[in-house]
């Protein structure tokens, strides 16, 4: 593999200097409003190129929730096998790298337990390539990793994963641009409005700062929400590392339920 050819020169420092401005301009506009910090990030971010090209700028489109709810995703424990929470053993052989676990709680915004949901992660493997035809940097790919997996919660909204620490990886947002390591998650929650999908990092990244991605999460604690924490109690002995991410999803009090008898069609 070859380095790539150096991306034209709009520096990691203009793109630092662009986050600076804007969380002072979001801090300024959040204490005149009286109003807290944004604890998710913004639609659009400028720093993160691509944002002002992703998403809707004409009133969307109004529906009867109702209807929707109907429709939602509903899974079972009959749809995810136990093996799909460990990215390790999908294949013939062990991938290649640090071995981990990740587990917590899903809980809502009352502190209740998220139960018998489906959550999907998808990363990259430990040289921060991911298995997807867009992504072609000079990192190999891993022939027993493919960065996918799917567990459900339990009755007390945990989950429990096992895979591979991934890498740090490029992207051409600007010069010189790395992702922190992260793991992308997805939690269906038990409506419709509980559903998130949102990245989890590991602790002590030198590349939080640097990320347009993280930073545009204004609030400082909401960002702190995404790292997990190092545990050495989920940790096992000669066999992996261990880390502890617990998320709350936000949504209506009452929380939309598919009967037990719905007729399955
Ligand atoms: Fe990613």
């Amino acid at each position: 593999m070859h380095r790539p050819v150096p991306q034209p020169e709009l520096t990691q420092q203009a793109i630092g200097d662009e986050i600076t401005e804007r969380h002072r301009h979001e801090r300024d506009a959040a204490a005149s409003a009286g109003t807290p910090l944004a604890a998710h990030p913004r639609r659009d971010f400028a720093p993160y190129r691509s944002t002002t090209l992703r998403h809707p700028t004409h009133e969307l489109v109004r529906a009867d929730p109702e209807e929707i709810e109907l429709v939602s995703p509903a899974f079972g424990h009959t749809d995810v096998s136990a093996e799909e929470g460990d990215l390790t053993i999908q294949h013939r052989g062990e991938p290649l790298g640090e071995r981990i676990i990740v587990t917590g709680r899903v809980l809502d915004g009352d502190g209740r337990p998220v139960r018998n949901q489906l959550i999907e992660i998808w990363q990259a493997n430990a040289s921060g390539r991911y298995v997807h035809k867009r992504d072609q940097h000079p990192a190999p790919l891993d022939p027993n990793f493919t960065g996918v997996g799917r567990v459900i919660t339990g009755d007390d909204g945990s989950y429990r994963l096992t895979t591979i620490k991934p890498g740090a990886y490029p992207w051409k947002n600007h010069r010189n641009a790395w992702r922190p390591a992260h793991i992308h998650f997805s939690f269906f929650g038990s409506a419709f409005t509980q559903r998130l999908i949102t990245q989890m990092y590991f602790p002590g990244d030198p590349l939080f700062a640097l990320d347009p991605i993280y930073q545009s999460i204004v609030d400082p604690a909401a960002r702190e929400r995404l790292v997990a924490r190092y545990d050495h109690d989920v940790t096992e002995p000669e066999w992996a590392l261990g880390y502890r991410w617990d998320v709350v999803l936000t949504g209506p009090k009452s929380t939309w339920m598919e009967p037990e008898d719905a007729d399955h069609a």
